[in-house]
């Protein structure tokens, strides 16, 4: 008998052992087999294979043009993220936008006073990969339309089970904001603008919650909802952003043509 053929009964038996002691009714198992030495350094070189090919898609992942290269219908948005910063500026509809810094994804894409020097998709967009999945799914059935359907950050965050304000308040970025609830303080976020004649982070309105890209935008220019009502001359539009009436003419040009 080899030394290997021993291992092998003697594990049948301590199994055969533990079935009876936990009452089990006696069924054969098939023995299991030892790894051989040549199969133990096969298996070694797959997973130094995989954990390197890991990291190097995971480097590859993090930049712009992972996502377009996956999915071709993220070029708009690696374009528009690409933007020179600061100067007149094309969005996801290929409107002119009078300073690309009105658009989130160009402000932040370089950025002075955030966590990361450089802001990329994933830094913005963390990657859920249930979410992936689906949207591969959706990609390879052709279940989606150009445009794109706009998403609103709470919508970004569903498959994180997050609020919207989590969005741009997530780990890379705005967690200074954040609350001991974990949740973007609004005293915080209003003392960040408070020199703002109309300060767009106080308002006192009970009904009315926005998400931070109701006014934000990502990848077109940002608008303030307040100037849906409030247009008098207090609400001083930062430059390139456009106000509540051009911003819903935007949306509309986009989707009927
Ligand atoms: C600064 C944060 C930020 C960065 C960086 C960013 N996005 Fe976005 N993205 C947003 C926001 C906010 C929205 C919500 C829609 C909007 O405001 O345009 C969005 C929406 C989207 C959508 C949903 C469709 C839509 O128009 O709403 C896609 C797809 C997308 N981004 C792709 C990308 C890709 C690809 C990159 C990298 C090239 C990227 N984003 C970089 C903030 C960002
Ligand atoms: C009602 C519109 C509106 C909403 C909603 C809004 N913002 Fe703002 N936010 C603005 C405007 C306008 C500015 C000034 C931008 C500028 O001067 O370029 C600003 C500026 C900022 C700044 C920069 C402040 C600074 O230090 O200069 C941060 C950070 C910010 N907003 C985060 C958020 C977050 C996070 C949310 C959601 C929780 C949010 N905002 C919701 C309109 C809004
Ligand atoms: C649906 C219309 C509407 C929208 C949207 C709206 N407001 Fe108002 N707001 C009003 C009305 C009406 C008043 C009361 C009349 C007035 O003072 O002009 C008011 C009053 C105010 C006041 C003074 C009230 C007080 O308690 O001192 C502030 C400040 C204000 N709004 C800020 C905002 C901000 C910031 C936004 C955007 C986040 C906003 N509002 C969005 C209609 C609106």
């Amino acid at each position: 008998m080899t030394e290997e053929k021993v291992t092998h009964s003697l594990d049948a038996q301590d199994s055969a052992i533990d079935d009876v002691a936990a009452g089990a009714p006696k069924k054969k198992k098939k023995p299991r087999k030892p790894f051989s030495k040549r199969a133990k350094i096969i298996c070694t070189v797959i997973a130094v294979v995989i954990v390197a090919g890991g990291i190097g898609m995971w480097k590859w992942h993090e930049m712009p043009s992972f996502c377009s290269t996956l999915c071709h219908i993220e070029e708009t948005y690696v374009n528009n993220l690409s933007q020179e910063q600061g100067v007149a500026g094309v969005d996801k509809y290929g409107n002119t936008v009078t300073n690309s810094n009105a658009m989130m994804a160009v402000l932040h894409s370089k950025t002075q006073t955030t966590a990361k020097p450089e802001i990329v998709c994933v830094d913005c967009h963390v990657p859920n990969m249930l979410e992936l999945a689906h949207d591969g799914v959706n990609y390879v059935t052709g279940n989606y339309t150009i445009p794109r359907n706009e998403r609103t950050a709470s919508q970004l965050e569903e498959w994180d089970k997050k609020e919207g304000s989590q969005f741009c308040a997530n780990e890379n970025c705005h967690v200074y904001l954040l609350g001991n609830d974990g949740l973007v303080s609004p005293e915080k976020l209003a003392a960040a603008t408070a020199d703002m004649a109309f300060n767009p982070h106080e308002q006192h309105h009970a009904n009315l919650n926005p998400d931070c890209t109701a006014c934000h935008k990502g990848h077109r220019a940002s608008t303030i909802v307040c100037t849906a009502c409030h247009q008098h001359q207090d609400v001083a539009l930062p430059d390139g952003w456009v106000n509540w009436d051009a911003s819903q003419q935007i949306m509309v040009t986009a989707f009927n043509g």
